[in-house]
């Protein structure tokens, strides 16, 4: 039997504004298992963050439903209890308390249970370690760098355990190096803890260690397919492109881009 979905999305709609009105998600049909680690990228203005929203339980659809671990989001009672719960959130600025220390930081999404102020700190100071901060605990955020930062993002994130975790361009502010360091630390979270990762991302580096990408544009799903067919059709677009067929047949080239065209030639012939 099918596993059953831990997100969909029926019908998933959401304009802003009244009368002139912009379209933000335009009937989102998605289905994701538990486990699985989702990249949903686009352009700016595609409707990314709206999506992420709406999963989450921070905005209300116009139209359609969201439904996470068999829940319909309309018939949750208590909606703030709900997301400490089941989701986790990593943005793209981490929101740390700046007065707060790392542990104390982690500390925060679990006054909401039923945790001993003993066991809170406890499984702050797991999480930390967990993502490599076992001994940066008492630190304030300022006294972090933006990775270190995220990676406290991150573990407060998982604070409650929660069903799936939501990052909206978690690492737009950092350098490739920390990029892919936080990528790593994502990776295994996915595939040691099982973790349900959905990241939003313009960046082809996040976008490439998720396993299945859906991309959007003017808030519909263009594409929903596996990481290697997702890179493999911007590939097919990219040798239909007039630059990609200009690399095919060699003319009319610049320079710098004439010397790489052999090794790129051989690529999009595979295609
Ligand atoms: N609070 C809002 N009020 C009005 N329009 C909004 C609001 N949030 C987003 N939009 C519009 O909805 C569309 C999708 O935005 P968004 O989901 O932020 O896209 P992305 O994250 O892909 O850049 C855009 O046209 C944006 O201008
Ligand atoms: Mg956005």
């Amino acid at each position: 039997m099918a596993e059953r979905s831990v997100v969909e999305t029926r019908d998933l709609t959401k304009t802003y504004g009244d009368g002139a009105e912009v379209v933000a998600l335009a009937g989102v049909n998605l289905a994701i298992r538990r486990g699985e680690f989702v990249a949903i990228v686009g352009p700016s203005g595609s409707g990314k963050s709206t999506l992420l929203n709406m999963l989450g339980a921070l905005d209300r659809p116009t139209r359609g439903e969201v439904i996470i671990d068999g829940s319909p989001l309309t018939k949750v009672k208590d909606l703030d209890r709900f997301r400490s719960q089941m989701v986790g959130f990593v943005f793209q600025t981490h929101n740390l308390i700046p007065t707060l220390n790392a542990r104390e930081n982690v500390e925060v999404p679990m006054y909401e249970g039923t945790l001993s102020a003993g066991k809170r700190r406890e499984r702050a100071s797991g999480l930390l370690h967990m993502v490599g901060l076992g001994d940066r605990q008492e630190a304030l955020p300022n006294q972090l760098s933006g990775g270190q930062r995220q990676r406290v993002a991150i573990a407060r994130a998982l604070a409650n355990n929660p069903a799936i975790v939501l990052a909206d361009e978690p690492t737009g502010n950092l350098d490739s190096k920390t990029t892919g360091e936080i990528l790593e630390l994502l990776n295994a979270l996915n595939r040691e803890q099982g973790t349900t990762l959905i990241v939003v991302t313009h960046n082809a580096q996040v976008a490439r260690a998720a396993r299945r990408v859906i991309a959007l544009r003017d808030g519909q799903v263009l594409r929903d397919l596996p990481v290697t067919s997702a890179f493999e059709s911007d590939l097919i677009d990219f040798k239909n492109s007039s630059l990609g067929q200009a690399i095919l047949h060699g003319n009319g080239l610049p320079g710098d881009l004439a010397a790489c065209a052999p090794a790129l030639r051989q690529l999009l012939e595979r295609m």
